[in-house]
């Protein structure tokens, strides 16, 4: 099939041309009629993130295709890398399904969720019915408390899901000893086993790293022609804003300035990256100057996360990107 077949396709569809290349690399000599129809067949099988994540950036992956500002023209997803190094709920990653992928986050129990997803998604989902089964307020505190070093990695994912599937506004956040604080919801129905789900996360981290380190090891592997998407804690936009602590250590003015000097270590090794952050003084400034190539774009993006009832309308957000 002809490039110019692909993007007429893909217009019709309304999704970019490299999306619809990578869902072809799995289908053998597909005709042109046929593609359209298993394109369609193929969106509804999408997996979503099995985590609701603060910073989640679900809702905002078809305004960055809207805008051109994502995925990179010039990314080849059959031969080159995607790497996710702060991985959180994984919606950037759910939505290009890219064929070779390193994810990563600082989070431990995140990532041995993930990789329970990945090696045993069949005993996860067993474990998480008993949790649906017992699930009440008693039962979230008794879950809450356990101590996580004794227990297996599947009860860990289950323990994980089943605390952000019922915790207040599937918050992940950790008091200064680095012990899950979040209270319980009491929500009518929570979703606590998404099975269908689950599964089709497992089909997609099949051809997947899923670490727990640090996002500068991006540097170790990232080669040209990789596409790196960095979505970091947030640079507060005030001070009662500052919903910063994934992890015990905060995510500051130092920590962002040395994430600008790996994102133009990654830029000049000729890879194609992409970062959020927040529309603030400080962020515009970090990223300014650095070349022609390095755009600050602005979007919109509705955030629940504020101490403020009225900070709770839409707020920009920027999107820095090298291509
Ligand atoms: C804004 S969230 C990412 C949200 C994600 N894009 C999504 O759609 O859900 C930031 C993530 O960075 C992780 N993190 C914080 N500090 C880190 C570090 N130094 N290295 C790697 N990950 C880190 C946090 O655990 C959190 O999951």
């Amino acid at each position: 099939m002809t490039q110019q077949v692909i993007e007429t396709i893909a217009s019709k569809l309304n999704v970019h041309p490299i999306h619809l290349r990578v869902f072809m690399s799995d289908l053998d000599n597909i005709s042109p009629e046929n593609l359209e129809a298993a394109y369609k067949e193929y969106v509804d099988k999408n997996p979503k993130p099995f985590a609701k994540w603060v910073g989640g950036k679900r809702q905002l992956v078809q305004q960055f295709k809207d805008m051109n500002l994502y995925p990179p023209y010039g990314f080849d997803p059959k031969t080159a890398t995607y790497f996710e190094p702060f991985v959180g709920g994984g919606a950037m990653f759910f939505d290009l399904l890219p064929k070779k992928a390193f994810l990563s986050d600082m989070n431990a129990e995140l990532v041995i969720t993930y990789n329970v997803i990945k090696a045993d998604v069949e005993a996860l989902i067993k474990k998480l019915k008993v949790h649906k089964a017992k699930n009440s307020k008693e039962y979230f505190l008794k879950i809450r408390e356990q101590n996580i070093e004794k227990l297996s990695d599947t009860a860990i994912a289950a323990r994980f899901i089943y605390l952000n599937r019922t915790g207040f506004n599937g918050l992940y956040r950790v008091n200064r000893s680095g012990k899950f604080n979040v209270p319980y919801a009491d929500n009518k129905n929570p979703l606590i086993c998404d099975e269908i789900n689950l599964k089709k996360v497992h089909n997609a981290l099949k051809n997947t790293k899923i670490l727990h380190q640090d996002y500068k090891k991006v540097l170790d592997k990232a080669k040209k022609g990789d596409f790196i998407y960095f979505d970091p804690p947030y640079y507060p936009v005030n001070k009662t804003s500052s919903f910063t602590s994934y992890t015990k250590e905060g995510f500051l003015e130092k920590q962002q300035e040395e994430l600008r000097d790996i994102f133009m270590d990654l830029h000049k090794r000729g890879c194609f990256v992409m970062l959020s952050n927040s529309d603030t003084k400080f962020i515009n400034e970090l990223y300014s100057g650095l070349g022609k190539q390095i755009v600050i774009n602005k979007v919109f993006a509705g955030r629940a996360i504020n101490s403020k009832g009225s900070g709770r309308g839409k707020i920009q957000e920027v999107v820095v990107i090298n291509y």
